[in-house]
């Protein structure tokens, strides 16, 4: 047990409003991309979370000054002299985040050498980076593997090539994306990810002068440049976060809107949570006009009363349901009448969290088989990835220990909904993907304290 604890009296429905800056899953990876221009760079909206601060550090370890901006959450990049860092520095932040292996290739141009050390990120699985490390020797680098972390380097420069992604992964379409922006020629990806964020990173590569069509069928076509410059952008906002939120009003019975939170990105998770018998009703942004103040635009959820639907869903790539959405809903269908079924497709170990739901009351049995849905990579690897969630079920308090960011966010939403005191330990890695969470939970009227 860690001293880091949250105590949470639940039982009252969250009501109010709150905003989500720009998402987690793209702002990190635009920062790395900050790396590749030969002039500033400029990030708006971005949040106070700590995986912004591990990159920060990595950056200015590497020579790229980082200041704030003149604006909240606004942040200048100045890549004018990169230089390399000591293994020993960087290995400070081992452990801490998935993003340093999005350094390589912008590292690899820059200084023809990369060092990574070991990663971190959420304990879901294996989380292997095979598929990193195979583009990456496609583009020509080369990769040694030390128990201290990976050293890369790329003697004859990186040049475009054709790759195939087993599977269509998020971070490998980035790898590849920051890479062969500036190699020699012309990169082919196939079965490439095509999340939001990552259109947003396309963009933002874009902005900076980089040549890239998206073709259909997860196709991508990068024609590399020998130079790029800083780009502004302001970042889509975090689809995860508004959806926790959702979630949270879902399972407390209660009414939040989510200021910031777009439609367009989130249709997914609307027709699942209108389907589970959640409403919402969605603002449009309106500029200020003289004589109209304007309006920030956002997505309301409220639980509109009665009894909750069960619901079948299953998560997968974009424009599929996201596995990050997956355990903060949970809570709230423990809730519906009937049997729910969620097969996770994305991640073999998702579920975890389910356990420590059931000891608050929740009736949630995981199998191995692939239920409800499509057989998936998991179905025959002996990993439990599906659940049956038999609702609705009364959840009392319990003493919590958070396992990983979303799964954590789950815990406290169950924290949330049951009746009586519940002490959720852990509660800091909720800071890595959440801004200012407590603050939030507080102008919602949640009762929570730190002892
Ligand atoms: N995979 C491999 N080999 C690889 C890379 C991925 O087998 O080299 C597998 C993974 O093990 C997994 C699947 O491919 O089974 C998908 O992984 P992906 O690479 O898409 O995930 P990621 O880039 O590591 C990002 C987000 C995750 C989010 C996933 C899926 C970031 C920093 N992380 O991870 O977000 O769940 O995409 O959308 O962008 C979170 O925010 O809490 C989080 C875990």
């Amino acid at each position: 047990m860690t001293d880091d604890v949250l105590v949470v009296h639940g039982g009252t429905p969250l009501e109010g409003r709150i905003r989500v800056r720009g998402a987690k899953n793209l702002v990190s990876k635009a920062m790395v991309a900050a790396l590749l221009g030969d002039s500033p760079s400029r990030l708006f909206d971005v949040p106070r979370i700590r995986d912004v601060e591990v990159v920060r550090g990595l950056l200015g370890l590497h020579g790229v000054k980082v200041t704030d901006g003149a604006e909240d959450g606004e942040l200048v990049f100045d890549p004018a002299n990169v230089e390399s860092a000591s293994t020993d520095q960087i290995n400070v932040h081992a452990g801490s985040s998935r993003i340093p292996i999005l350094f390589c290739g912008p590292l690899l141009h820059r200084l023809g050498h990369a060092f990574i050390p070991d990663l971190g990120g959420c304990h879901i699985g294996p989380r292997p980076i095979d598929f990193h490390l195979q583009a990456l020797r496609e583009f020509g680098a080369t990769v040694d593997k030390t128990p201290e972390g990976l050293h890369l380097s790329a003697p004859n420069g990186l040049h475009g090539t054709k790759f195939a992604l087993p599977y269509p992964s998020v971070g490998a379409t980035e790898q590849v994306l920051l890479t062969a922006v500036m190699a020699e020629g012309v990169t082919e990806l196939r079965n490439a990810a095509v999340e939001p964020e990552i259109i947003d990173l396309i963009c933002i590569l874009q902005k900076m002068g980089a040549i890239i069509k998206v073709h259909t069928d997860r196709v991508i076509e990068i024609q590399g440049v020998p130079k790029l410059h800083g780009y502004t952008h302001r970042p889509i906002p975090d689809r995860i976060e508004a959806a926790s939120w959702a979630a949270a009003a879902l399972a407390t019975r209660g009414h939040v809107e989510v200021l910031g939170a777009q439609q367009a990105d989130m249709m997914t998770f609307l027709n699942i949570f209108r389907s589970v018998g959640g409403e919402y009703e969605v603002t449009d942004a309106r500029p200020p006009k003289l004589g109209d103040p304007g309006q920030e635009g956002g997505i309301r959820f409220w639980h509109p009363g009665g009894e909750l639907n069960a619901v079948a869903l299953e998560t997968g790539v974009h424009p599929g349901f996201m596995t990050d959405w997956q355990q903060p809903l949970v809570v709230a269908l423990t809730q519906a009448r009937g049997l729910s079924i969620v097969h996770e497709t994305v991640y073999e170990q998702r579920l975890g969290y389910t356990e420590a739901l059931n000891t608050m009351g929740a009736n949630i049995q995981v199998y191995r088989d692939c239920l409800g849905g499509t057989p998936c990579r998991f179905g025959r690897r002996n990993f439990k990835h599906s659940a049956v969630i038999a609702g609705p079920s009364k959840l009392h308090a319990a003493d919590l220990v958070i396992p990983d960011l979303r799964a954590g966010f789950s815990h406290l939403i169950a924290a949330l909904a049951a009746e009586g005191t519940s002490r959720v330990y852990g509660v800091d890695l909720i800071n890595r993907g959440y801004e200012d969470f407590e603050a939030k939970l507080a102008d919602l009227g949640a009762h929570t304290e730190r002892p």
